[in-house]
């Protein structure tokens, strides 16, 4: 059956005239669906003489492709201008207000924790982190702290009412006891930084039960004092933003270093403020040594082939003295508006460091 060049002439402007996707669609269908009229005609094409079979087939064909493309076009046409249609009745006004939403900010421990990490990574350092349960040996003992000193009776350190091991459990006093894990599982040469929280039986003004610090570990060949005053001073001087800062090193004790020292940094103290960097007082700041040789036995680390520095600081006290924090307590207090006003935005921490090895190995959970 042959199509007229007036159907065909009826549908291109029923075509041209459909404003509805979907009568667009019942065209197509009609005309080229399984059983359109076009797919039909091409169908019988087959009972057709030979002659006729060519001549309707040409023409047919080019009915066919006149009439896809006009409808492809046509869908096109409607659906960009569905598109505009859209456009113009669901614009966002981009320029409103958005919904307040109320986000957290980072504590400032964290924060100074962050940077001193920070810094350290930049120098090589590898960061570390132990456990804030510990043993007394990790605590003490391979520390050099002898079974009678102070600092292990109960009045100073959180122990519990169990043993692992027949070893008393405490809550560690120090961030000392990541040299002992450290050294007992890495070889030299080592740099290495550890942040994390410590615990002692106090509270005052200045002391709490629960505060922060950091320490350093450093054996490389030939590692003096002066590579641990170098890398205090460029470390306290970046910390501080201060152009220069005096350091006066104390000798001073610690079982686990020999010699050791407490550093002071220079400040002047005004109307009851302390500012860093002038130098007409000091500042008690932290404590540090060269690693006895007993530790470096203690962790199987030959003390006639290695030598080398640690150090350890408060983290509240940096940042009180940074940030302008006169309280200790206020850290611990939870209280929203004071970390409002002393926290840190997320994108202004430099909160992107690694997280740190865990030196947890030999722990029985
Ligand atoms: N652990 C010492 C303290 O808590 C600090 C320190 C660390 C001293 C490393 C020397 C070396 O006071």
């Amino acid at each position: 059956m042959s199509i007229s060049n007036q159907t065909v002439q009826e549908y291109l402007s029923t075509i041209q005239a459909a404003s509805q996707l979907d009568d667009l669609e019942k065209i197509r269908i009609e005309l080229l669906g399984k059983n359109g009229i076009l797919t039909n005609a091409l169908k019988n094409l087959k009972d057709l003489a030979n002659d006729e079979r060519k001549s309707q087939g040409e023409h047919l064909n080019i009915i066919k492709n006149e009439l896809s493309t006009t409808l492809q076009r046509r869908l096109e046409w409607l659906k960009n201008e569905e598109l505009e249609r859209n456009l113009q009745s669901q614009w966002v006004d981009t320029t409103l207000n958005h919904r307040n939403q109320p986000h957290g900010k980072l504590h400032p421990i964290h924060q100074t924790m962050d940077e001193v990490l920070s810094y350290f990574h930049n120098l090589g350092f590898e960061s570390v982190e132990g456990p804030h349960i510990e043993d007394d040996y990790y605590n003490f003992t391979a520390l050099n702290i002898p079974e009678i000193h102070p600092a292990r009776q109960l009045m100073d350190t959180f122990y519990f009412p169990e043993k692992r091991d027949s070893r008393d459990i405490l809550l560690r006093t120090h961030t000392s006891n990541v040299q002992i894990r450290a050294l007992s599982q890495m070889k030299p040469p080592l740099r290495l930084v550890a942040t994390g929280r410590v615990f002692r039986s106090d509270y005052d003004v200045t002391h709490t039960p629960t505060f922060h610090q950091m320490e350093c570990i450093v054996i490389e060949p030939n590692t003096s004092m002066a590579h641990l005053k170098g890398c205090l001073k460029a470390f306290l001087q970046h910390f501080f933003s201060l152009d220069d800062v005096a350091l006066r090193f104390r000798p001073s004790f610690f079982p686990f270093t020999e010699p050791s020292a407490e550093v002071d940094i220079s400040c002047s103290r005004k109307d009851g403020k302390i500012i860093l960097g002038q130098k007409d007082d000091w500042l008690e700041i932290l404590g540090c040594g060269m690693i006895h040789p007993n530790v470096l036995a203690n962790c199987g680390i030959d003390p006639s082939m290695h030598q080398g520095f640690a150090f350890g600081m408060g983290i509240e006290r940096i940042a009180m003295l940074k940030y302008g924090i006169s309280d200790l307590r206020s850290f611990y207090e939870s209280d929203l508006r004071w970390l409002h006003h002393y926290g840190f935005q997320l994108l202004e921490a430099a909160n992107l460091e690694p997280t740190p090895k865990s030196l947890f190995e030999g722990m029985q959970s």
